[in-house]
């Protein structure tokens, strides 16, 4: 991309609650990051579904544990609107993945509402069919019920997640 006539880096960002980060989503954090020159992991604050079972912190070192190999990934977190955001990183585009039909029909009035609000566009990665069915929720879900999901997710974040798990009392 150019700024006028001086060449320089697409910065990217990926934004999501990552609660947890899964192996979908580190799929499309490294087809990302060979497209772009730069790519922002962003991790919001407060996401809007609801309370998060990890918290930033966890979240956040959960992912840079995951990308560590990835040079040009960078994760940081934001508050309030993606579009704010993306204007003071000075971003280029916003990356999101789709997963399934049903993905499209809210990734398309978000990423039109980020467009309007900030002139950046989003593109978007299919996930990888192996993929295509892994959600945070679900994964929380089948682990806390003791389900086996070390193919879902990155080894840190099954380290993570057992932590938590130990922690918690015991079911009855
Ligand atoms: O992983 P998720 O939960 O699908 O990520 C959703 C996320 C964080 C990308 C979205 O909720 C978001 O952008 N939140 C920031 C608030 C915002 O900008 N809302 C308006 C979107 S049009």
């Amino acid at each position: 991309m150019t700024d006028g006539l001086i060449p320089r880096t697409v910065r990217a960002i990926y934004p999501g609650s990552f609660d947890p980060p899964t192996n979908g989503h580190c799929d499309v954090i490294e087809r990302a990051a060979k497209c772009f020159g730069e790519l922002i992991v962003a991790v919001v604050v407060n996401p809007q579904k609801r309370n998060p079972m990890f918290s930033l912190q966890e979240r956040e070192a959960m992912l840079r544990a995951s990308v560590a190999h990835l040079p040009n990934v960078r994760v940081e977190h934001f508050r309030g609107l993606l579009a704010d955001y993306v204007k003071a990183e000075h971003a280029d585009v916003i990356v999101k993945g789709l997963r399934v039909v049903s993905d499209f029909e809210s990734e398309m009035s978000t990423a039109l509402m980020n467009r309007s609000l900030s002139d950046v566009d989003t593109f978007f990665l299919m996930s990888d069919q192996r993929y295509s069915f892994v959600s945070s929720s679900i994964v929380k879900e089948v682990f806390f019920l003791g389900g086996d999901v070390a193919v879902l997710v990155p080894e840190p974040v099954l380290r993570v997640m057992a932590a938590k798990r130990s922690s918690l009392p015991a079911r009855s």
